[in-house]
């Protein structure tokens, strides 16, 4: 078995997975979501030291696997150093006392096998991932051979998201909170203008779009900020779309999957499936439970990974907030 931990941002969570049929015996996470809400974002002092308390109280749960553990894995890049920090150093700390190899993990591998919890990983894939800090369009070939072909060059799908939900003051995160309130708002109310749309540029632009959403919401009166909300996700999810059909002039999609947390929005998924039809692309979703970070993607990843013999050193295993795809 594998134990496996996440602490790159606002989730504490743990899981147990065995090795050889990929089944997951044991997943507990503990979200800081109402702590963070209060400040309408993630502060990540404050973070860490929740997770310090947090991650020895599933550890504590772990116990009776613990004679059974061949590896002990962690997601060390990309995320807020300071609560990366945290789960690495747990993760060294149980290296060392139960002898068993280090396995250093990529949280964006991980949320590409969020989409394979207890099953085969098959590839290859076009994978759309957006979260709270990323918006990246990748193509996936194997464990070890993914290469980008988009990502935001300033903030990402969710994080415009939670921006947006600050401005309203609604609470953190904003992702769910701006989809309900969307739902009865008026798409095409607001003209806001598509990010990157002249440009021939395969990549993502958030900024520009916040911008324009802070100053409608200055001059709004409250009962404005449902069309508002569906105004701004239909133009956050049109600029994916924009830029994925550009892609799609040079590949044709396949297998398309969408992972990472604000893979849960309902119109981007909807919008999605109505771009992929044409092309009779089969769509692959990750259970909405492991959509948002968790330490069973972790495992996942680490099986392939402990199957490899892709181990890391207890010397050099480091964190780091930029991720290498
Ligand atoms: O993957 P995740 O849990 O953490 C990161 O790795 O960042 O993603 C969290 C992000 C937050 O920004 C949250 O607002 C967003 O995913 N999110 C959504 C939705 N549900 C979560 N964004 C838009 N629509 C949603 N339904
Ligand atoms: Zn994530």
């Amino acid at each position: 078995m594998i134990l496996s931990i996440e602490s790159s941002c606002d989730d504490s969570a743990i899981a147990i997975t065995e090795i050889a049929t990929c089944k997951l015996l044991f997943h507990k996470k503990i979200s800081q979501e109402f702590e963070h809400s209060l400040y309408g974002g993630v502060v990540p002092e404050l973070a860490a030291r929740l997770h310090a308390e947090a991650l020895p109280k599933i550890l504590e749960e772990c116990k009776p696997y613990f004679e059974h553990l061949k590896a002990v894995a962690v997601t060390s890049s990309p995320g807020l150093t300071v609560t990366l920090i945290e789960g690495v150093t747990m993760a060294k700390a149980i290296s060392v006392a139960l002898k068993i190899p280090l396995i250093g993990v990529n949280h964006l591998i991980g949320h590409i096998y969020s989409l394979f919890i207890e099953k085969e990983a098959r590839f290859p894939l076009t994978v759309l991932l957006v979260s709270g800090g990323h918006t990246q369009v990748m193509e996936v070939k194997s464990l070890t051979e993914i290469t980008t072909v988009a990502k935001s060059m300033d903030d990402s799908f969710g994080e415009s998201f939670d921006k947006v939900a600050k401005m309203m003051g609604l609470g953190y995160p904003g992702g769910p909170l701006i989809q309900e309130l969307a739902k009865d708002g008026d798409r095409k109310k607001y003209n806001f203008t598509l990010p990157l749309a002249q440009s021939s540029l395969l990549a993502f632009s958030y900024s520009g779009l916040k911008n324009a959403v802070r100053l409608a919401v200055e001059s709004a009166e409250k009962d404005e900020y449902k069309n508002i909300a569906a105004s701004f996700e239909h133009i956050a999810t049109g600029h994916i779309i924009n830029k994925l059909k550009r892609y799609f002039k040079t590949i044709t999609p396949q297998t398309f999957a969408i992972v990472g947390g604000a893979s849960a929005n309902l119109y981007l998924r909807s919008q999605i499936e109505l771009l992929l039809k044409p092309y009779h692309a089969s769509l692959l979703l990750s259970e909405l439970k492991y959509c948002s970070d968790n330490a069973a993607m972790i495992g996942r990843v680490a099986v392939e990974m402990y199957q490899k013999k892709m181990f890391s050193s207890l010397d050099t295993l480091d964190v780091s907030p930029k991720s290498i795809l």
